[in-house]
């Protein structure tokens, strides 16, 4: 079965061909990083203008790439949420446009099972049970991934910030561009973890859940009270503390996750998997209690449409009822 995934539930306009859930023929992604860099974060009109302007040729680039028309697609998948409302009507209403013309089974996708299934989507060993930590820009949640079909249950979440934001905020505070995650991980090379002992927030609270906003406000904090006694910031040892600060605490809670669950196996997603920092600590703390790490390569951490269109295959086998029907876009649309 090769399905069509679309996804452009933040700033990506993305498109992919799928085979069979596993075999990614095609995976575009045309980023709109440069249009927000300069406001330090995504600007939601901006986006859906974007994605307008993007969509058309991401798709066909993504048929082409895959070396099949529209005529060989057996499914159309698309991002139904969570994201910005204005960027997802874009995807959903050209997935639907498709659909109808072509006479193609229409699959609404939630984007967080999606960054769970980039996992799957690469690691044929992943199976579950397992945990799934997804750190992105939106979102940072614990889930337990059981073997019924399509089992989940929320541990935890954030209880403010993202941890992906609290990366774009931070670099935002330190004046580094956009986005943030990427420079901090690389800056953070050049610095020393421990020069700073920034709060570990949250870390030994008895639940699952996360709070990043008092982190970014003891590094703002910080930024003041050293500028007003006149010191130079070490924008390199800052970075290295606020990261290990994230890491350790995400770490932490993945680990506890995996004891309260009785499971032995991590799958790592969402753009914050992409954190050199985060994945080395991972891989070190679950070598020492036994445990199996996964995370997926680095462009299927970021936003994109090969894992939209992997989750959607086990969809239509599942005859779940996730059919993105007409009634269910009208009302959508209507949010
Ligand atoms: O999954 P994603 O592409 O979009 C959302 O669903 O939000 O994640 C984007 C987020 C941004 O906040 C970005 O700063 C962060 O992932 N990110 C990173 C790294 N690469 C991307 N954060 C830390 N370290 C990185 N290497
Ligand atoms: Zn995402």
């Amino acid at each position: 079965m090769l399905v069509l995934g679309i996804e452009t539930s933040c700033d990506e306009t993305a498109s992919a061909v799928v085979e069979n859930g596993r075999k990614i023929l095609s995976n575009i992604v045309a980023t709109q990083m440069e249009v927000h860099s300069k406001y330090g974060g995504v600007v939601p009109e901006l986006a859906s203008r974007h994605h307008i302007q993007n969509i058309v040729t991401v798709i066909q680039k993504s048929l082409d790439d895959a070396s099949v028309t529209l005529a060989d697609i057996d499914c159309i998948a698309v991002t139904q949420g969570p994201g910005l409302v204005g960027s997802l009507l874009i995807g959903i209403s050209t997935a639907k446009a498709i659909s109808y013309i072509m006479g193609l089974p229409l699959i609404g996708v939630n984007h967080i099972e999606g960054h769970i299934y980039s996992n799957i989507l690469v690691h044929n060993e992943l199976i579950p049970p397992f945990i799934s930590l997804v750190v992105s820009g939106g979102h940072t949640d614990l889930i337990y991934v059981g073997n019924g079909k399509r089992e989940y249950e929320k541990l935890g979440q954030t209880m403010d910030d993202a941890a992906g934001e609290a990366f774009d905020k931070v670099a935002k505070l330190l004046e580094l561009g956009y986005p943030g995650g990427p420079i901090i991980d690389r800056l953070s090379k050049e610095g020393n973890p421990n020069a700073i002992k920034f709060p570990r927030p949250y870390v030994w609270n008895h639940s699952l859940n996360f709070s990043f906003s008092g982190l970014k406000t003891s590094i703002l904090n910080y930024l003041i009270r050293e500028k007003s006694e006149g010191n130079k910031i070490n924008k390199a040892d800052v970075c290295a503390s606020f990261q290990s600060a994230v890491v350790d605490v995400l770490i932490e809670k993945s680990l506890r996750a995996c004891e309260m669950k009785n499971v032995n196996t991590i799958a790592i997603a969402g753009g914050v998997a992409a954190n050199s920092a985060l994945r080395a600590g991972f891989v070190q703390r679950c070598q020492e209690a036994g445990y199996k790490l996964f995370y997926p390569p680095l462009v299927l951490c970021t936003d994109n449409a090969a894992m939209i269109a992997g989750v959607s295959y086990h969809l239509m086998n599942d005859k779940m009822p996730l059919m993105l029907d007409f009634d269910a876009v009208k009302e959508f649309a209507s949010l």
